[in-house]
Formats: C-alpha cells, sequence, structure tokens
C-alpha cells in the first residue's frame, strides 16, 4: 500500500513531464509494493506442534522449537491433574492425553513430541500419537552440533550444545541431553536418555531404556545394556549388564542387572 501511494504522488509530480518517466516511476512503486508485501507479510512455514509432558524436560523441550522456526509449540497435555488449566512456559497445559483427538481439530495440530524424562514412561504415548496420526518430531537446539552423517529416528531430543559425531545412530525417543557428546559410530537406543555433560567415546553402544548420567564418562567400545544405569559422574571402563546399576571412578555395580 505504502508503495502505490508513492506511486500516486508521483504520478501527479510527472503529470507534466514525459510518459518514460512515469512508467519508470510506476515500475520502481511496484516493486516496492512487492518487495513489501513479500518481507512485511509472516510467511507460515511452521508446523503446530503439541508437547506431551509439562515438566521439567517439556520446558527443556519448548525452548528448543522456540530456538528454531520450523514448529510452533500450541501448549501442553500432562497426566497430572493439578497441571490442567495452569501455563506452563507462557502455553496452556490443557489437560491429559485423552484431549489429543479434540486437540488435533481445535488446533489444526500436525505433530507432537512426547518431552517426558522418564524413558518406560516417555516410550509409553507413542501409540497414542500415532492412533491420532500425528508426526512425532525431533527437538535439535540450533546450538547443537549433529553430523551429517549420523542417522536420528523420531522424537528425539539433542538439547543445547550436545555433539552427535559422525556416522553415531540415534534411536527413536532417544534424550542427548545439554552439552553431552555422542562420538563417532555410537548406537544410542530407543528411549535412551544421556544426561548433560555426560560424554561417551567412539562406538559406544548404550542400550533401549538406559540412563546415563550427569557427567559420565564411558570409553570406547564398551556396551551399557538395556535399561541399565550409569551414575552421575561415573567413569565406565568395562561393559555394563542390562539393567545393572554402575556408580564411581572406575565404574563398579551397586545393583545387580537381569542377566
Ligand atoms: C546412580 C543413582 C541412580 C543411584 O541412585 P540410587 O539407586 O537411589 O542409589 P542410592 O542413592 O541409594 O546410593 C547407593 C550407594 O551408591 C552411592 N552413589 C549413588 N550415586 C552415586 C554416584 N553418582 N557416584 C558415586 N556414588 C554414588 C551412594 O553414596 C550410596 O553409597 P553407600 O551405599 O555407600 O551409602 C544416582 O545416585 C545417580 O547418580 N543419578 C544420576 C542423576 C542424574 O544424572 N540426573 C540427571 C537428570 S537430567
Amino acid at each position: 500500500m505504502q508503495g502505490l501511494r508513492e506511486a500516486q504522488s508521483s504520478e501527479l509530480r510527472v503529470q507534466s513531464g514525459n510518459k518514460d518517466a512515469l512508467l519508470i516511476v510506476l515500475h520502481s512503486a511496484l516493486c516496492v509494493s512487492f518487495h513489501a508485501a513479500l518481507t512485511q507479510r509472516p510467511i507460515r512455514l511452521t508446523m503446530e506442534t503439541l508437547i506431551i509432558g509439562a515438566g521439567g524436560h517439556g520446558k527443556v523441550v519448548l525452548d528448543i522449537l522456540r530456538a528454531g522456526t520450523k514448529y510452533r509449540p500450541i501448549g501442553f497435555v500432562d497426566a497430572d491433574p493439578k497441571l490442567t488449566n495452569t501455563h506452563v512456559g507462557g502455553l496452556p497445559v490443557f489437560g491429559a492425553i485423552h484431549l489429543l483427538g479434540r486437540l488435533k481439530i481445535q488446533h489444526r495440530l500436525h505433530a507432537a513430541i512426547i518431552a517426558i524424562g522418564d524413558n518406560r514412561t516417555r516410550a509409553g504415548y507413542v501409540k497414542n500419537v500415532e492412533d491420532h496420526d500425528l508426526e512425532l518430531i525431533n527437538a535439535i537446539h540450533p546450538t547443537a552440533s549433529v553430523s551429517t552423517t549420523a542417522l536420528l529416528g523420531r522424537n528425539i531430543v539433542v538439547a543445547a550444545h550436545a555433539v552427535i559425531c559422525t556416522e553415531a545412530q540415534i534411536e527413536d525417543l532417544a534424550i542427548i541431553n545439554t552439552a553431552s557428546i555422542v562420538d563417532h559410530e555410537c548406537t544410542i537406543g530407543r528411549a535412551a536418555h544421556i544426561c548433560p555433560g555426560a560424554n561417551l567415546a567412539g562406538r559406544v553402544r548404550i542400550g533401549a531404556g538406559a540412563f546415563i548420567g550427569m557427567g559420565a564418562n564411558i570409553i570406547q567400545c564398551r556396551n551399557v545394556g538395556e535399561n541399565a544405569i550409569v551414575g552421575a559422574g561415573a567413569v565406565v571402563l568395562q561393559d555394563v549388564p542390562a539393567g545393572a546399576t554402575v556408580v564411581g571412578v572406575p565404574a563398579h555395580i551397586i545393583k545387580p542387572g537381569n542377566g
């Protein structure tokens, strides 16, 4: 509009001048209008996204989605009835997961992400999302470094400053938390959690549902079994059996596994 107004007043000014000048002025004004239309009207490329889980991890995921431009978080669902009708990070907590169908229609939802810290609970919500034909998205913070040769599944969270190196494979529902390092050719199993500041050397294999505590270090080529727990700050030099808990430097078993 502004450009067209400029064109009209320019037209008046050149009425007594030659026709070529008028055409040039009109042309440039139309270019300005077109440019203004392009730059002033936001182009909607974002996907309306629901966050499942309004606890600490849900807040982290909200932050990650807001740091990018691809997804537009519209709110949360959470199993805790105390959170219903409250706000988290400025967004509404609508209620529990049974609202998914209604929310999908009301908010034109396309996508969801399950943002629950507990590994088993997180995995338990996949069917709800699939039953409603919503896309399970990944949340990758713009400051994270993810190798172009890494393979990522669905519903993966890669938090700020995390690093995923070449040919690493991250399976569905895994969390690669703040400033953790997953080095070359590591495999992170389904719904595993690599906590903030943990470091995995090359070719480490983490089983499904395993929990690697804050600041833990695992040397190269070691295997951590399914649902095992590595305590905060541990240095893992040996394989960890499935279901076992290990702590300390070097790490030792404090709870036996199921093997
Ligand atoms: C390993 C862990 C899960 C153990 O929890 P737990 O099963 O409740 O074990 P307890 O607290 O009963 O501790 C059992 C023993 O292990 C020791 N211990 C526990 N965690 C330890 C750790 N990280 N490093 C060294 N020793 C540890 C305790 O001091 C206790 O020793 P004691 O028997 O001599 O008194 C927990 O301590 C831990 O490290 N969690 C990681 C937390 C984390 O990284 N959170 C990040 C969330 S994003």
